[in-house]
């Protein structure tokens, strides 16, 4: 298993994780780890080939981030992205320094065909640039093998030494012919097999986790989401009725969202597992009457997610080991891989560990990117419905309710959140019908977990938002029905557009869509007269509401 590996060296880009996404989505494995691994630690992991990031240094400082000469000596071919290709001219004896005018955004550039790295790439095309410095003079042995109008060496190469440098981002979507461009170095340079797929990665989990646990039990907390149900259903696939599942219905999930999740893991669904619904509404609405402030919502929904946790596993008495989704995007931010992002701490569901009777952790999908888990999922026979959720958050509806939580106020924005969720499906499906005649309604059948999953991200209108709910405000306010006053309350549809969830623009939504969806709320949903549509991007606004 991972026989085959790229090292992606993080010297602090804003891009680092998407570096390593690409290079996975060439079917080749790769890890992210810090500049400041030592080389012997490198050496072991014996990669097929290493790729330096950008970062936000300038390589001639004082202090800057580094690395050994001896990282270009180790018979390993060598990518340097931005920083990183600056860096090996540096480092080599060629010469970086500041220009006059920083490059960035869309550029236009020539590059050499006869390069191994622009196989297959146009001779003139567009990439993304984004840099203060640049290289004025090249290593010896290098030769440049792509220029911009602005840039002498917008990309680099020593044959002989297998080392290579791009000044631009390839791996950024605004470089067209970047996952190219880094599928020559993986496949072709490194000569990778490209050999890491969701099959495979699906079969040696499942031995693997065998090999663990042995015939010991296993614990799981399953909210529904995606990483979760996809741990699920790899780890009844390995051990079947060794692992219990509990899933905590807070009242605040989406309509019939516990039925589903019920459907798929509980009694006569398709995993073999033991599934342990706790319906905990009526507690969570006890303990949260009359709690209006969003912080002090949180904890208490957190908390009490803790406690109902605790019982049920008393129940079921010590377990040799509890479960976690824990993702790779999730071991990066928390700094335990590589260097840019300590961004947050990870908490699973808030420090479960500390009260569970267990020996290990168990964490089946640490090493996978989350696109990387939705086709696991797909390979797990997990429904797409499940597989392709958007977020949801932990606290569920109680952040999309202001104010205080009552049972009502939950069935509204569940009944409203549904027909927005119904009309805008419905509105893709009919876009899709529209534009992509030729492909629309294929069959699915025969294709792979890839290509289902690239049909179902690429096939998109442009407005369709990454992420969209209903959330209901606490304003109140006059309205006119069937000739009666009503007095009843506002809800306001919310659609982001994001790649990551940290910046997020409002969708632009078809106006027409917006308007069905009104209507169709305040007919059909009882206590709501107002829609109001949230055009914030964030920052300043966040994407929930509370
Ligand atoms: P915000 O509101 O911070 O949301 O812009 C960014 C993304 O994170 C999700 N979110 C959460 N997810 N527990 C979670 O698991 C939470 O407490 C939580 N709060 C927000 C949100 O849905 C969005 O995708």
């Amino acid at each position: 298993m991972n026989k085959e590996k790229v090292l992606v060296i993080d010297f602090g880009g804003q891009y680092n994780q998407l570096v390593a996404r690409r290079v996975r989505e060439c079917n080749v494995y790769c890890e992210i780890y810090s500049y400041k691994t030592p080389l012997e630690k490198i050496k072991e992991m014996n990669p097929k080939g290493i790729i330096l990031t950008g970062g936000p240094s300038s390589c001639y400082e004082e202090g800057a981030a580094t690395c050994s000469p001896d990282l270009f000596n180790l018979g390993v071919p060598v990518l340097g992205l931005c920083y990183g290709a600056q860096l090996m001219s540096h480092v080599l004896g060629g010469k970086v320094e500041r220009a006059a005018n920083r490059e960035y955004g869309k550029t236009e550039i020539d590059v050499d065909t006869a390069s191994e790295l622009f196989k297959n790439v146009p001779a003139h095309t567009t990439c993304w640039m984004s840099h203060f410095d640049y290289i004025s003079k090249l290593a010896p042995g290098f030769k440049s093998v792509a220029h911009t109008s602005s840039t002498p060496v917008a990309a680099m190469e020593n044959v002989e030494r297998n080392l290579y440098g791009i000044q631009f981002h390839p791996e950024v979507l605004h470089t067209p012919e970047g996952s190219k461009m880094l599928y020559n170095f993986v496949r072709n340079i490194c000569g990778c097999a490209g050999d890491w797929r969701m099959d495979t990665f699906v079969e040696d989990s499942i031995k693997r986790i065998r090999e663990k646990v042995g015939d010991g039990k296993v614990l799981l907390a399953l909210s529904g989401g995606v990483d979760s149900s996809v741990a699920a259903g790899l780890l009844s696939r390995a051990i079947g009725k060794q692992l219990t599942c509990v899933f905590v219905d807070h009242g605040l999930l989406r309509k019939n969202e516990g039925d589903e999740v019920e459907a798929v893991f509980g009694k006569g669904g398709q995993f073999d597992l033991n599934f342990i619904r706790v319906n905990a509404q009526e507690r969570y609405y006890a303990k949260l009457a009359g709690v209006t402030e969003p912080e002090r919502k949180r904890k208490i929904i957190g908390e009490e997610f803790i406690r109902v946790f605790e019982e049920e596993a008393k129940k079921i008495g010590a377990v040799d080991f509890l479960a976690q989704g824990t993702i790779y995007p999730d071991v990066v931010e928390s700094g335990l891989g590589g260097e840019s992002a300590v961004i947050k701490s990870h908490h699973n569901v808030g420090g479960l560990p500390d009260f569970v009777d267990f020996k290990e952790i168990i964490e089946p999908l640490r090493d996978l990117f989350k696109d990387e888990v939705r086709k696991a999922g797909l390979q797990l026979g997990i429904p797409e419905r499940l597989v392709f959720r958007q977020p949801f958050p932990g606290p569920g509806l109680g952040i999309r309710i202001i104010g205080d939580i009552t049972a009502e106020k939950v069935k509204m924005v569940q009944e409203a959140d549904a027909i927005y969720r119904e009309e805008v499906a419905k509105a893709a499906e009919e876009w899709k019908k529209a534009n992509l005649s030729d492909r629309f309604g294929e069959s699915k059948e025969g294709l792979s977990v890839d290509e289902i999953f690239s049909r179902e991200r690429e096939f998109n209108p442009d407005w369709m938002p990454d992420q969209y709910f209903a959330a209901l405000t606490n304003v109140r306010s006059v309205g006119v029905m069937g000739d009666e006053r009503t007095y009843d309350y506002a809800v306001a549809l919310r659609a982001v557009r994001t790649v990551d969830f940290m910046t997020a623009e409002a969708a632009n939504l078809p106006f027409e869509v917006l308007q069905t969806v009104m209507s169709r709320i305040i007919n059909e949903v009882r206590g709501i007269n107002r829609v109001f549509y949230d055009l914030t991007s964030k920052p300043p606004g966040t994407i929930e509401m509370e």
